[in-house]
C-alpha cells in the first residue's frame, strides 16, 4: 500500500487514524486525504501533520458524491488502497434531514468502489468503516457477530448498512479486494461535540444540563479511538479479503453509568462554583425516536484470526479523554463558535 486514499480523514476516527498511521504504526506510504469538511470535518486536526509530514501527507477538500473528481483523484495520485471513513454519521441528524446520509454514505460508496474498480489491477484493499447499528438493536442479552443478520432502525444506520451491502457486492460480483469492519460507539480526542461523550465532558465542566434521553438505561459498548485505529490498520494488513470483521471495546455501560463517571471524575478535579455534584445537572429528556436499547459485540473473530483485543478500559479511557477535552479549550471554542471555517475559508477555499 504505497498511496493510500483515507476519505473524511478530517473527522473525528479519520484524524484518529491518519495520526496513528504516520506516527505510530509501520505503514511507511503516502496518505491522500479527501474531506468535503462538512461542519464535522476540521482539517486543523491535523495542522501539525501537514506540516511535518509534507511528502507522506496530501489534503484535498472534494466531495466523494462527486464521482468525475474521485476518478480524477484515483489516476493522478496512483491510489492503490483505500480507507473509507467519510460519511454523515450522527443518528439525530438523520432523524431531522436523512437526504445528506443517503448522498454522503450510499452514492458515495458508489463513486469510491466505482473508481476502485476502474483501478482493480493495483488496487490492494477497498477497506469501509461501518457500524454495529447495521445489526439493529438487542435485548439485554446476546451480542453481534459477523453472521447477525442487519436489522437497521434509523436512516443513519440503514443508510450505512446499504454501503456495506455495495461494498461486499464489489467483491462478490468483481473480486474487488475489500475488507468491511463493524465497530461500537467510539470515544476519545477530536470528537465534535454533539455525539454523547464530548457533550456531557463539556456540558458537566461548564455546569450546563446533561440531556439524557428516556430513561438513560441504554447501552452501548464503548472503544477507545487508537484502539479501533489499531484494529484497523490490522485488519488492512493481515485481514482476509471479502471478510468482515466486529470491533468493539468491551465496556458495556448504561448512558446514565456514562454520564455519572464524567460527573463524578470532573468533581474530582474542581467543584461547581455553587457547590453542587455534576450529578445534579442530569435532565432526562424526551427519547429519540426508534432508539435502539442495547448494542454489544463480539469480537472474537478478529481476536482469534488477526490477535487484536483493546487495550484501553472504559476507565482509563475516559479519563484520558476528559483530560483531552480539558486541556484543549482553543479547539473546543473555535469548534463551537464555527471559528474553524474561517480558517478552511483562508487555507482551501
Ligand atoms: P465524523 O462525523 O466525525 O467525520 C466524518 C468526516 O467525513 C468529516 O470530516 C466530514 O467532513 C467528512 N465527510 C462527510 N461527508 C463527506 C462527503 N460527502 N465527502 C467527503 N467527506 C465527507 O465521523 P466519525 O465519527 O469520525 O466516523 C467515521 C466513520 O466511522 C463513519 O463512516 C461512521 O459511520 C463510522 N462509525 C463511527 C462510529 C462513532 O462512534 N463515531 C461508530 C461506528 C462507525
Ligand atoms: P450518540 O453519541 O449519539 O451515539 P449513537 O446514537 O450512535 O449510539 O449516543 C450515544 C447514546 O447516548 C445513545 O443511546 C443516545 C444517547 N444520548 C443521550 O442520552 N443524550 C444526548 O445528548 C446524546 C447526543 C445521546
Amino acid at each position: 500500500m504505497n498511496n493510500m486514499l483515507v476519505t473524511g480523514g478530517c473527522g473525528f476516527i479519520g484524524a484518529n487514524f491518519v495520526r496513528y498511521l504516520l506516527e505510530e504504526s509501520d505503514f511507511t506510504g503516502r496518505i491522500v486525504n479527501v474531506d468535503k469538511l462538512t461542519y464535522a470535518g476540521n482539517p486543523e486536526n491535523l495542522a501539525d501533520i501537514e506540516t511535518d509530514y509534507k511528502d507522506r501527507y496530501i489534503f484535498i477538500k472534494a466531495d466523494i458524491c462527486d464521482g468525475k473528481k474521485m476518478a480524477q483523484i484515483f489516476e493522478q495520485y496512483g491510489i492503490d488502497s483505500v480507507c473509507h471513513f467519510a460519511a454523515e454519521s450522527h443518528v439525530d441528524r438523520s432523524i431531522v434531514k436523512p437526504d445528506a446520509f443517503i448522498q454522503t454514505n450510499i452514492i458515495g460508496t458508489f463513486n469510491l468502489l466505482e473508481s476502485a474498480r476502474i483501478h482493480q489491477s493495483r488496487m490492494r484493499l477497498f477497506h469501509h468503516i461501518s457500524t454495529d447499528e447495521v445489526y439493529g438493536s438487542l435485548g439485554m442479552e446476546g451480542y453481534f457477530t459477523e453472521t447477525t443478520p442487519y436489522k437497521p432502525n434509523s436512516p443513519y444506520s440503514a443508510s450505512k448498512a446499504s454501503s456495506d451491502h455495495l461494498v461486499r457486492a464489489y467483491y462478490k460480483t468483481y473480486g474487488l479486494p475489500i475488507t468491511i469492519s463493524n465497530c461500537s460507539n467510539n470515544y476519545g480526542p477530536y470528537q465534535f461535540p454533539e455525539k454523547l461523550i464530548p457533550l456531557i465532558i463539556l456540558n458537566a465542566f461548564e455546569g450546563k444540563p446533561l440531556p439524557v434521553y428516556g430513561d438513560g438505561r441504554n447501552v452501548r459498548d464503548w472503544l477507545y479511538v487508537k484502539d479501533h485505529c489499531i484494529a484497523i490498520w490490522t485488519i488492512m494488513k493481515i485481514g482476509t479479503p471479502g471478510e468482515t470483521y466486529n470491533v468493539g471495546g468491551n465496556s458495556e455501560l448504561e448512558n446514565i453509568n456514562v454520564v455519572e463517571m464524567i460527573c463524578d471524575i470532573l468533581d474530582e478535579k474542581n467543584t461547581l462554583s455553587d457547590g453542587r455534584s455534576r450529578r445534579d445537572l442530569i435532565t432526562f429528556v424526551k427519547d429519540r425516536p426508534g432508539h435502539d436499547l442495547r448494542y454489544a459485540i463480539d469480537f472474537s473473530k478478529l481476536n482469534k484470526n488477526l490477535n487484536w483485543s483493546p487495550k484501553e478500559s472504559f476507565e482509563t479511557g475516559i479519563r484520558d479523554t476528559i483530560q483531552w477535552y480539558m486541556d484543549n479549550r482553543k479547539w473546543v471554542e473555535r469548534v463551537r463558535s464555527g471559528e474553524y471555517k474561517k480558517w478552511i475559508e483562508t487555507h482551501y477555499g
